[in-house]
């Protein structure tokens, strides 16, 4: 015997993303505003003079990416069923890529799946974080490991917050910028070399960019089955890096970029990239102080570190590689003395 059930489905999850000052907004039902005390310190009371709601909550979180775990998200959830949240009620994710990831989770889950909206507020949430809606937290087996994919129904970006944002962590979104252009955006590559991202009317056009760039690769591939993989470029060394050094001496962003410098030189070795191409790709990064070097102390250990990447098989490495600057290749088919040729070259500084 078999029973069918037809579940076909049209849904249109299409959403706005707004680059500008917040406008004054009310939400007519309860929302909970979700957030951090380095954040709610400098910025909830400009947030507060924008928006205000029939009932309005403020979850304050703790700080950090070793907070991005079950206890924050139950802590969110306990409070919406504190304060009897419904299935109309709404979340905002108001901080980083953090906030944004695990307000984003809890929104996903609570009475199985009610809206929110991303206030995104460091530069590498509101170019990358923010759009697309990867959701997710930490636990002990690994970063981002448990997760759904849940459209925020809007994302506000105001580069007013970025006034407050330490330079280094200005940088880590410059280089997730970088990664977008290189692999998507010749002539937004070049916008970059000759742009000065410090000038607040060139920042905004690049945040533009970035997110064009970003959300023309979600509409086409929205659950990571194919192009989307690309966004990983510069990942899968940047991971390795981040565990190898316990997630304390870089910041993803300046992982991703050495990342980068790394999978172009193996862009090099296959004659994908001129060494040219790769010097740009070095010389952008560097413009905002973002690393490119690092010494790899152990190549047979960081190869196999490769195999713990979620985008990775239990075989066979994911690589996305530059096709020289504004295209890429997305690769399993790397042969093992091509990439131990390349770990061995970071051995050697
Ligand atoms: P973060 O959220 O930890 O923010 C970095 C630091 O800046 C924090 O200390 C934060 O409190 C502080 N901060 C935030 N806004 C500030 C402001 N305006 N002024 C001063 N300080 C401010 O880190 P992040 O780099 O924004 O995001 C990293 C996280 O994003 C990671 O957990 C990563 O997994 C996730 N991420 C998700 C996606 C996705 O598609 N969902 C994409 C990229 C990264
Ligand atoms: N940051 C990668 C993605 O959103 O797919």
């Amino acid at each position: 015997m078999q029973v069918h059930i037809p579940l076909k489905k049209v849904v249109d999850d299409s959403y706005d993303i707004t680059i500008d000052e917040l406008s004054k907004i009310y939400f007519d039902t309860k929302v909970a505003v979700v957030t951090n005390k380095t954040i709610s310190a400098l910025h909830l009371d400009y947030l507060l003079s924008k928006i205000s709601a029939k009932e309005l909550h403020v979850i304050t979180l703790q700080d950090g990416e070793e907070y991005k775990n079950q206890q924050s998200v139950d802590t969110i959830l306990d409070s919406m069923f504190e304060h009897r949240f419904n299935r109309k009620s709404m979340l905002i994710a108001f901080g980083g890529g953090v906030i944004g990831d695990m307000t984003g989770f809890a929104a996903s889950i609570y009475q199985r799946g009610i809206d929110f909206i991303q206030i995104p507020t460091t530069l590498l949430s509101q170019v990358d974080a923010s759009v697309g809606g990867k959701t997710g937290m930490n636990n002990k087996y690994g970063k981002n490991l448990v997760g759904a994919f849940h459209q925020p129904r809007a994302v506000y970006i105001d580069p007013h917050f970025l006034t407050t944002l330490p330079s280094r962590e200005f940088s880590a979104g410059v280089a997730e910028i970088v990664k977008m252009a290189v692999t998507f955006n010749k002539d937004f590559f070049e916008f970059l070399e000759n742009a000065d991202l410090k000038n607040p009317k060139i920042l905004q056009e690049a945040i533009k960019q970035a997110v064009e760039t970003k959300a023309n690769v979600v509409a086409q591939d929205e659950k990571e089955q194919g192009v989307r993989a690309a966004l990983n470029y510069g990942h899968t060394f940047g991971h390795v890096i981040e565990n190898e050094t316990g997630y304390k001496k870089f910041l993803h962003g300046e992982a991703v970029a050495i990342g980068m410098v790394m999978a172009n030189e193996m862009a090099l070795k296959m004659n994908l990239m001129s060494e040219k191409e790769a010097q740009r790709v070095k010389r952008l990064l560097e413009k905002y102080d973002l690393p490119t070097a690092y010494l790899i102390k152990d190549a047979k250990a960081f190869y196999e570190a490769f195999f713990l990447d979620k985008k990775s098989s239990d075989s066979s490495i994911t690589f996305i590689l530059p096709l020289g600057i504004g295209n890429m290749v997305i690769t399993d088919k790397v042969d093992v003395g091509t990439v131990m040729c390349v770990l061995n070259k970071f051995g050697k500084q």
